[in-house]
Formats: C-alpha cells, sequence, structure tokens
C-alpha cells in the first residue's frame, strides 16, 4: 500500500521548540474544564514512536471522561484522545519497522488532544496516500469498533439485515459502510435531520426514534421477522428493546450505555437511571429464544495487539482500495476542544469530529 512521506514543508515545522502543546481536562464538568498547556516534548522509549499530531479524532468516551462517566479514564489533570494522524518524528531505541518522516495513523489511549504523542509501535500504521490526516484520525476508534463489533462478534453474512443506532454518529456510520460491504440490508436509526445525509451514504431504511416506534417500524420493515444483528450503544432500557427486535438466530452488540448523558452536564439521576435500567441477561432466557448478546469495550481489547493490528490493517487496504470513506463532520483547531465537545453533545455530527493541528 503506497503511504505518503514528510514534505520539505513539514520537516522543517519539526524543528520548532521543545515544548509541545495538549489540552488537559483539567477536572471533572462542562466543556470548560478543558484547558491547553505546554510542556517539554518526551522522548519515546524502546518500543515506541513519537508522532507529530496534524489530527486527533474527537470520540464520545472523552466527552464521558470530562463528565466524570467514564470509570476507564484516569483522573483529571488528564488529556484525552484516542486516536491521531500525524509523521513519525522520533523512534524508540532498538529494531522497528517504521520510519522517520512517515505519514501514519495511530490508537492512542489518552493523549492524542496535542501536537505531539508518543503511542507503542505496534498501535502505529502508515496511511494510504488517498487519506488526509483528518480522515485518517477519523478511522481507528469508529472503525475498529464497528469492525469488531459486526465481523467478530456478531459474523455478519450477506443477506442479513443489520439494526444500528445512532446511525448519524461516528460509528454508525462505519457501521453502515461495513454492513454494506458484507452485503447486508441495514437499517438505523436517526434524527430526522440527518437521514437525507444518511439516505446518501446507502442506508437503507432510516427510523426517527424521537417521533417514531422503532420497535413498530423494525417490524414493518421486516414483515414482523426482526433483524439479525442489532448495534446498540444507548444502553439503559433500549437495549431490552434491542434484544426483543432480533429474529431467532439474532445477535446483539452492546457497546455503550449513550443514555446517560443528556445535555452538556451530568445529572447524576439520569447515569444511575441509565444504569439501573440495563437488562440482565438470562443464559436460559438466552437458550430458548435462540439469540446472542455481546458486549464490546474496545478499550479493554489494547492488549490484544495483534488482533487490533490485523484489524486495522484490513480496513486501511479497503480504504486504500476506496471501499471505505472517512467521513468528517467537522473540524475545530486543538484550542477549540471545547467547542468540539459542545458541538459532539449537541449532536450536531453527521460522522467524525476531528480536532486539527
Ligand atoms: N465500547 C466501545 O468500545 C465503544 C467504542 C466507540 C464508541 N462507543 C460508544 O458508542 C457511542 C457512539 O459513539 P460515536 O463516536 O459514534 O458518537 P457520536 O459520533 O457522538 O454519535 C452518536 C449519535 O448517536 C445519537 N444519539 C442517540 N442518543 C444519544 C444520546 N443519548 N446522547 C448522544 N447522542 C445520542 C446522536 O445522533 P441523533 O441526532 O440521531 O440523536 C449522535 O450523533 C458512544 O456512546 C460511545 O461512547 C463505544
Amino acid at each position: 500500500m503506497p503511504t505518503r512521506r514528510l514534505s520539505i514543508y513539514d520537516a522543517q515545522s519539526l524543528s520548532v521548540g521543545e515544548r509541545m502543546r495538549e489540552v488537559v481536562i483539567t477536572h471533572h464538568g462542562g466543556p470548560d474544564v478543558l484547558e491547553e498547556r505546554q510542556r517539554l516534548t518526551p522522548d519515546p522509549a524502546s518500543g515506541e514512536v513519537r508522532i507529530r499530531v496534524k489530527a486527533c479524532g474527537v470520540n464520545f468516551a472523552d466527552v464521558l471522561a470530562r463528565m466524570d462517566l467514564f470509570p476507564d479514564a484516569p483522573k483529571p489533570p488528564m488529556v484525552p484522545g484516542y486516536e491521531v494522524s500525524g509523521y513519525v518524528d522520533a523512534i524508540g531505541p532498538g529494531p522497528t519497522r517504521h520510519e522517520m518522516g512517515r505519514h501514519v495513523v495511530a490508537l492512542t489511549r489518552f493523549g492524542g488532544y496535542a501536537d505531539c504523542v508518543i503511542v507503542p509501535a505496534e498501535f502505529v500504521w502508515g496511511v494510504p496516500q488517498n487519506l488526509s490526516h483528518n480522515e485518517a484520525a477519523s478511522i481507528p476508534v469508529n472503525y475498529l469498533t464497528a469492525s469488531v463489533a459486526l465481523y467478530r462478534m456478531a459474523g455478519l453474512k450477506s443477506g442479513e439485515w443489520v439494526l444500528i443506532h445512532g446511525a448519524g454518529g461516528g460509528v454508525g456510520i462505519a457501521a453502515i459502510q461495513l454492513s454494506r460491504l458484507r452485503r447486508a440490508t441495514v437499517v438505523g436509526t436517526a434524527s430526522a435531520a440527518k437521514h437525507n445525509a444518511l439516505r446518501s451514504l446507502g442506508i437503507d431504511h432510516v427510523i426517527d426514534y424521537r417521533t417514531a416506534d422503532v420497535e413498530a417500524e423494525v417490524a414493518r420493515i421486516t414483515n414482523g421477522r426482526g433483524v439479525d444483528v442489532v448495534l446498540d450503544p444507548l444502553g439503559g432500557e433500549n437495549l431490552i428493546k434491542s434484544y426483543r427486535m432480533l429474529a431467532p438466530l439474532g445477535r446483539l452488540v452492546s457497546y455503550g450505555a449513550q443514555d446517560m448523558v443528556g445535555g452538556q452536564h451530568r445529572i447524576v439521576v439520569r447515569s444511575l437511571h441509565t444504569l439501573w435500567q440495563m437488562p440482565r441477561f438470562n443464559p436460559v432466557d438466552l437458550m430458548n429464544d435462540n439469540k446472542g448478546v455481546f458486549g464490546l469495550n474496545l478499550g479493554h481489547l489494547w492488549e490484544e495487539r495483534r488482533f487490533l493490528s490485523g484489524a486495522m490493517e484490513a480496513l486501511l487496504t479497503d480504504f486504500a482500495g476506496g471501499r471505505l470513506k472517512a467521513v468528517v463532520s467537522k473540524t475545530f483547531p486543538l484550542g477549540r476542544a471545547a467547542d468540539a465537545h459542545r458541538f459532539l453533545q449537541d449532536r450536531a455530527n453527521v460522522g467524525k469530529v476531528v480536532l486539527t493541528v
């Protein structure tokens, strides 16, 4: 796969100073707790690579971390950010497959909201020439999540039906594209303003969950059979509805509790209510219903490096071949990370929100 290398213009920008910029969650709260700071640029250790960041993906998990609704996040002060695109500008001592100046995309598990980040060498991949920095930074979290859910867990087959909740979000659009690659029929839920955009991205049926009874609509569209796979990032009582919409032999993948978040600020009662409403699935019921339920947390697959790397390489091959297309909804400069969070929480995005450096 041909990848892009550093231009003279970019190479000159690498020599600017020893200090790096990063955006810190100073304490838990609303978007205003995000603050830009500077510190000395660190050097990579053996097995690590330093990336000069050009673009960083913003994820809903960053919003949850800021609001103290994401148990996996370190305590503040912490730098959020799970994925970046940029250039390799330092490589730790020892043998490596990486090259200085190569255009790369990386999974970062925190620290991505910065102009420089150090990551394990296994989580750095060359970017196909046909992708911009913003497009590349949109890929890792959304497409890996959708790919693990659909291909690995649910084992989606050609001709099957998929229901994707939050179809207009980053994971939702990745899931639409991956489902279509498998020749599945795609039903999605999204607010009405996003329907036209989703149709142009190839969704077969889209339901406005704010005004329609989603279960009744899915029953109507599938002639009462239900769907083979449901992707559910909502959690709470929605999960039991998702389970009910499965046809026999159906698979449900639960990967979020998005209903915990209502507006820009944390409402403890709402969060507890969502968690309280999460169903406890009983193996006897699963057996009698011939249905399966998976839980997915990409962050907890961090040690499965060979698996994640193989999945990411397969995705990048599909991007290089034009079979997948990253959809960037809006970009914000790094220093306006708070506005990027507001935009995401207002649910204004169709696709990915990206911070540019
Ligand atoms: N477990 C994992 O490994 C994993 C990995 C990645 C993401 N996730 C989770 O998956 C979910 C989607 O991620 P994403 O990156 O696609 O998010 P996103 O880009 O913010 O999109 C989510 C979309 O879902 C819709 N939505 C429905 N109910 C919502 C609610 N209560 N709050 C906010 N949005 C709501 C919104 O569109 P409408 O206008 O249609 O309402 C929104 O645009 C998040 O909960 C995230 O934490 C989990």
